[in-house]
């Protein structure tokens, strides 16, 4: 069984099922509203879990009851919970996640807590884990600092580094240099290269940007495009699997975790990210961020030829 850390955000996500964005002064009904534990590193972990992998997460909580709701529940789901922080001073994050009828969505977070974990507390957490793990997983929903030392940690200790780039963020390059993989969803991977990836001349051209960053492999998440893959000098598409889009929160987090699992299995790079597109496909069809996360028999199904 594969293990990795998880390193980044845990959320309160309050998700509003509207049939539209409401305009500014409108009052609106939403079809339902419901508060929900989230956060892309707590999401990544639960999926990493599900599909058959030990996680541990390191991550900082308020003190309060946000974090006994995501701990009870990552609890639940099997995931290491005691390298997660209880801030006594700063609010558990939390968000408002606004899904409209076609399955888009906006989001608007306080991130509270995730942004004052400690450089130290990122140290000590993960120096004793080192020898049980196989890869290190991180998003950008956690101070830089706390992401180099623990990249430099990893390097240390040889273990591959894979490094969600959401949600965008200008932070260094130097924490992908030499990762495993990268893998910026497209929103993300504007923001890195500056321009738009409307195009697929376009996305080609930021895979191979960002593979001349540094990474060994760029895989880019591109929602109903499927992925854009980078490795060397082959750069392919991997389709998406066809499903009615519910809600796109968190299939990002789900192809990420499906992808570093199964890549750790010992999957070729192809075989993964078909893997990966199958996690996504199946937390797209479903309503909710962490609650939608695929399990290992679910993908399994998909990629025998089940429907979503
Ligand atoms: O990727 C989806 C997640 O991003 C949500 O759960 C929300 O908390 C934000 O961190």
């Amino acid at each position: 069984m594969p293990a990795i850390a998880v390193i980044g955000s845990i959320v309160a996500d309050i998700v509003v099922q509207t049939p539209r964005l409401p305009r500014s002064g409108e009052n609106l009904h939403a079809k339902r509203i419901r508060v929900m534990p989230g956060g892309k590193a707590a999401n990544a972990a639960v999926a990493f879990t599900r599909l058959g992998g030990r996680a541990y997460l390191l991550g900082n909580t308020g003190s309060d009851a946000f974090a006994a709701m995501a701990r009870q529940a990552l609890e639940q789901e099997g995931v290491s919970i005691s390298t997660v922080r209880a801030d006594p001073e700063h609010p558990t994050g939390s968000g408002i996640l606004l899904v409209e009828a076609t399955g888009q969505t906006a989001f608007i977070i306080d991130p509270g807590a995730n942004l004052t974990l400690p450089v130290a507390w990122v140290e000590e957490a993960l120096r004793p884990l080192l020898p049980v793990l196989d890869g290190l997983l991180f998003n950008f929903e956690a101070p830089e600092a706390c992401l180099l030392r623990a990249v430099e940690l990893a390097r240390a200790h040889n273990l591959p580094v894979f490094v969600d780039a959401g949600p965008a963020r200008p932070y260094t390059p130097v924490l992908w240099q030499g990762a495993a993989v990268l893998t910026p969803n497209q929103a993300e991977a504007e923001a890195m290269v500056g321009y738009s990836l409307a195009e697929s001349a376009a996305a080609e051209q930021a895979a191979r940007q960002l593979l001349e960053q540094g990474a060994r492999t760029v895989v880019l998440k591109m929602g109903g495009r499927g992925a854009l893959v980078a490795q060397d000098r082959k750069l392919w598409w991997s389709p998406a699997f066809p499903v009615q889009v519910v809600d796109s929160a968190g299939d990002g987090d789900a192809f990420t975790a499906g992808l570093v699992l199964a890549l750790l299995e010992g999957r070729s790079l192809a075989d993964a990210v078909v893997y990966a597109n199958a996690c996504g496909a199946i937390a797209a069809a479903r309503a909710g961020t962490m609650v939608s996360m695929p399990t290992a028999a679910e993908v399994a199904a998909l990629l025998r030829g089940s429907r979503v």
